[in-house]
């Protein structure tokens, strides 16, 4: 038996095809992008979270000499989110990043250990994260994490 799985992913050219709320969260994660600390690879990763109230929470990569030290913006972002507001789910995130002084042309899609952070925030709080994945020639919309991150380890699969 074969079993295939579909993913549904939006395209945009540009911010402006986009819902207001949507393009300001990406201009949100440019200017967090600014904010890296990224001295080894000069790759700016900045993320912008918009939270169910309405707050905004941005985070940024944060490097080290020694390399596995450091940290991914949507692991920066989320672990400030839900460490000053546990309580207030996380209802869309924006993804931008900048390769020495310029935006990448292409969207930048989350490494892997970022999606199982962003897995374990949806099942939190049991609802989907949509993810938008800023690139200055294309924008990728993507309504939750299972379509970045199918046959994920979850805590069902803790109980054996
Ligand atoms: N990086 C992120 O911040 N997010 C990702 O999803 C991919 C990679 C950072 C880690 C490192 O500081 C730099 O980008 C190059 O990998």
């Amino acid at each position: 038996m074969k079993r295939k799985i579909e993913i549904e992913i939006d395209e945009f050219s540009g911010t402006e095809e986009l819902n207001n709320k949507d393009s300001e969260l990406i201009e949100y994660s440019m200017k967090a992008a600014e904010n890296a600390y990224s001295p080894y690879s000069n790759f700016s990763v900045g993320v912008a979270l918009r939270l169910k109230s309405g707050k905004i929470v941005c985070g940024s990569n944060r490097e080290n000499a020694a390399f596995p030290s450091g940290s991914c913006a949507e692991d920066t972002a989320i672990s400030y989110a839900s460490a000053a507001h546990p309580d207030d789910p996380i209802v869309s995130m924006a993804i931008s990043a900048k390769k020495n002084q310029n935006f990448t042309t292409y969207p930048v899609s989350p490494c892997g250990n970022c999606r199982q952070i962003i897995a374990e925030e949806e099942d939190r709080h049991g609802k989907k994260i949509k993810i938008i994945l800023y690139g200055s020639e294309k924008i990728e919309v993507i309504n939750g994490i299972s379509s970045l991150l199918p046959l994920r380890f979850s805590k069902d699969k803790l109980k054996g």
